[in-house]
């Protein structure tokens, strides 16, 4: 991480998870000029950190964020251009260019307040658990502007359009369920259940080759915007780029060992990963192992009649 003591985010690496912590819970993760250098640089090293492997973003304090600071980030900065356009940028680049485009799969947990310019980060990630009691607000036509920045843009383009317009449009709240079910999250959880539902999650995309799912998570994001003759020549490139460093020599493991060592279904897992620990042989189910008793049983008695 960053070698400089950092005031707005926090970082916690755990097997193989970078927990980046929005961090001014008094002011429920409300995000300042100086949260936004902190973010920015914080998602550049970790790109590239060898220790982690999914990055999940969440709130400290058990608030995900009220959006841009109002007196920080706009009030603070209407007299000051070049400090504006300094924070635009740092608050653009981490919660789009760097979370749409990233290397490694992410996560958004989600829970207290989801508001305004929060969206933004939301939606860039590639996945998002949150709470069932979450408050999600598209608020700024409460408080006199439009969903700035790109929320507006990426609102629009993760949910169905009159959902995009009656929200953005009403400023009215709504919570996890609600947000499940119009495609902003994966899943909507017990508040008590985030932290695990997210682990499970992260550990599901640890499972996979990197390379295969770098190369997937981005082929998906960018066919959306071209035809399909340019589909399918993206993907075809992209297809054969993934063998350029891929540590797992994914295809030819995949394929030999379900084909050759039949060692596993691709309709269900993952092949192994290389130093994966195998997992262990199930135990035979207390109903399953009486009838194969029985069974056993029942085949000796036909031996003996013969
Ligand atoms: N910008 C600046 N400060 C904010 C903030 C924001 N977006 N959201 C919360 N805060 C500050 C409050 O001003 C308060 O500061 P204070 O202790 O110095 O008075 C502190 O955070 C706690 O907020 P408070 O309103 O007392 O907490 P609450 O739990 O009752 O309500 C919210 C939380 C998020 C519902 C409420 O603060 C709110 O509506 N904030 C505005 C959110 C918003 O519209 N954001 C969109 C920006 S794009």
């Amino acid at each position: 991480m960053a070698a400089k003591k950092m005031k707005c985010v926090k970082v916690e690496k755990k097997g193989g998870i970078a927990w980046v912590w929005l961090n001014r819970p008094e002011k429920r993760n409300a995000m300042s000029p100086q949260l936004h250098f902190e973010m920015d640089e914080t998602l550049r090293v970790l790109e590239t950190d060898p220790k982690t492997r999914v990055v999940v973003i969440a709130g400290a304090g058990g608030y995900f964020s009220a959006g841009q600071d109002l007196k920080e980030f706009f009030r603070a900065n209407e007299k000051n251009p070049a400090g504006r356009k300094a924070a635009a940028e740092a608050a653009n680049r981490w919660r789009w260019e760097r979370l749409y485009k990233y290397d490694k799969p992410t996560i958004a947990m989600v829970e207290g307040y989801c508001v305004g310019g929060a969206f933004m980060q939301l939606c860039a990630t590639d996945f998002a658990v949150a709470a069932d009691d979450t408050v999600f607000s598209l608020s700024e036509v409460n408080w006199g502007i439009l969903p700035g920045a790109l929320v507006s843009k990426v609102v629009s383009d993760t949910i169905m359009p009159r959902k995009a317009l009656y929200y953005c449009c009403l400023g009215e709240p709504f919570d996890g369920v609600e947000a499940e079910k119009i495609g902003f999250v994966n899943f909507a959880v017990p508040k008590e259940d985030l932290v695990n539902k997210t682990i499970e999650l992260a550990q599901k995309l640890m499972a996979k080759s990197p390379a295969v799912l770098r190369a997937t998570k981005h082929a998906v994001r960018q066919v959306r915007t071209m035809d399909f003759d340019q589909s399918y020549d993206y993907l075809a490139a992209k297809g054969q780029a993934i063998k350029v460093g891929d540590t797992e020599d994914s295809y030819n493991t995949g394929l030999t060992q379900f084909l050759d060592k039949k060692a596993y279904k691709p309709t269900f897992e993952p092949f192994a990963l290389k130093g994966a620990k195998k997992p262990k042989a199930k135990k035979k189910a207390p109903a399953k192992k009486k009838a194969a008793a029985k069974k056993k049983t029942a085949k000796k008695k036909t031996a003996k009649k013969k």
